[in-house]
């Protein structure tokens, strides 16, 4: 082809892409109001139990959600549903992120815990399809990634609002190579989905009683869609200013330095940036606060919320025969925001307070992912186990304050 062909080929391609986003805008004006769980009799709850470790850690997770919501499902309140077909092979098969009816049936629930799902990428073994959580994110509108990572023992306590539908995201199966040696890819940012999710952060400031909210962006190079971020974050900002909340912006370099800087990381509380950043920082922060294993995921959306683990289905636990060693409590974190976002905080309460005994202070069953250590079901009954005893509440106190 020629130089022109391929720059005409390339604009309508590109022409495709703005329309879409056209739409989406559309569509964000009009999804002004959230779901109200109050009122919903039953909630309804899928569960996916996703690939690699996440055929195994999803069991363990939807044990201790039926145990905590045992009595609203006696009393019709809430139903569980089993998601099928969210597996590789199946994505593989019908040649899509989500195959239609799954996509179907994951629109019937009103949240939905989901295990780990395999993203391939070009040159393994898998032909190169979205992956499944960029997929349904979009579909289902989850704008707010919420990963909140605490370090007692440090005084930290963090939460990440990581924009979830747009930026290097959601057109990264979408770039083209406009011939052998030049490929594009694009990256999106829209004045209402920076302003969703940068009001859901300060909002949760404000209710959280917290003090400061951190931008982290690098809108000093990425000009266009990181300065459209920034800039509807100081208008955001000056809103909140009343309430007594502080705003500041960092770049994501020196924000991935500073969150490993004992000196300075646990002043940080509520902070909020474009997606890819989000994505790196939050698995970041995951490490510190002990493994990726141990920190969950919100994803929510005005509709519908899905809560996960932050990590992936490490297909190489599963090839070496250690998956019945893989750490549950990411998945147990994620059931427990679910719990806590459908409106039952103080059992999320206990929830939180169990993963952090067994996990943190008193390690009576230590996960280490490989033979010798606990398995994910004896962590579990031993979670389980704490949850239901009523010392648990005091003896976290003491464990805490003697940290
Ligand atoms: C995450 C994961 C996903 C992401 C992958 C599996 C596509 O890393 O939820 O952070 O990059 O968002
Ligand atoms: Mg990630």
């Amino acid at each position: 082809m020629r130089n022109n062909e391929l720059i005409e080929k390339a604009k309508t391609h590109l022409g495709l892409l703005i329309e879409e986003q056209f739409e989406r805008i559309e569509r964000m004006k009009k999804e002004t109001k959230w779901v109200d769980y109050g009122v919903l009799k039953p909630i309804i709850i899928g569960i996916c139990a996703g690939d690699g470790i996440g055929k195994i850690i999803s069991k363990h997770a939807e044990r201790v959600l039926k145990h905590t919501l045992q009595e609203e499902f006696d009393s019709g309140c809430i139903e569980f549903r089993t998601i099928r077909g969210l597996t590789i092979e199946n994505r593989v098969k019908h040649k899509m992120a989500i195959p239609a009816d799954v996509l179907e049936e994951m629109k019937k629930c009103h949240v939905i815990l989901k295990g780990p799902t395999t993203t391939p990428q070009a040159g393994d073994n898998w032909p190169n399809i979205e992956s499944a959580n960029v997929a349904m994110r979009r579909e289902l509108d989850l704008f707010a990634n919420v990963r909140p990572v605490k370090i007692p023992s440090e005084k930290i306590d963090w939460c990440f609002f990581r924009e979830n539908t747009e930026g290097a995201y959601v057109l990264g199966s979408r770039g083209i190579d406009v011939n052998e040696d030049l490929s594009l890819d694009f990256k999106v940012s829209t004045t209402q989905g920076a302003e969703r999710i940068i009001h859901l952060a300060f909002e949760y400031a404000k209710k959280n009683g917290k003090k400061r909210v951190t931008v982290v962006t690098k809108a000093n190079v990425v000009k266009t869609t990181d300065g459209k971020f920034s800039k509807i974050a100081k208008q955001i900002a000056e809103e909140y200013k009343e309430f007594g909340i502080e705003s500041d912006e960092w770049y994501i370099d020196i924000m991935t330095a500073k969150l490993i800087d004992p000196a300075r990381r646990a002043d940080f509380e509520v902070l909020v940036m474009p997606n890819l950043y989000g994505d790196i920082l939050t698995d970041e922060a995951a490490q510190l606060q002990g493994g990726v294993g141990t920190a969950g995921s919100a994803n929510i959306g005005k509709k519908w919320s899905m809560f996960e683990a932050i990590h992936g289905s490490a297909p190489r636990m599963v090839e070496e025969g250690r998956d019945i060693y893989a750490d549950p409590s990411s998945m147990i974190r994620a059931a427990s925001m679910l719990v806590r976002h459908i409106g039952f905080s103080e059992r999320a309460d206990r929830l939180d307070m169990a993963i952090e005994m067994c996990g943190s202070f008193e390690k009576k069953h230590v996960i280490t992912g490989r033979a010798g250590g606990a398995t994910g079901e004896e962590f579990t009954t031993y979670l389980l186990d704490w949850a239901e005893n009523a010392q648990l509440e005091d003896q976290w106190r003491k464990m805490v304050e003697a940290k």
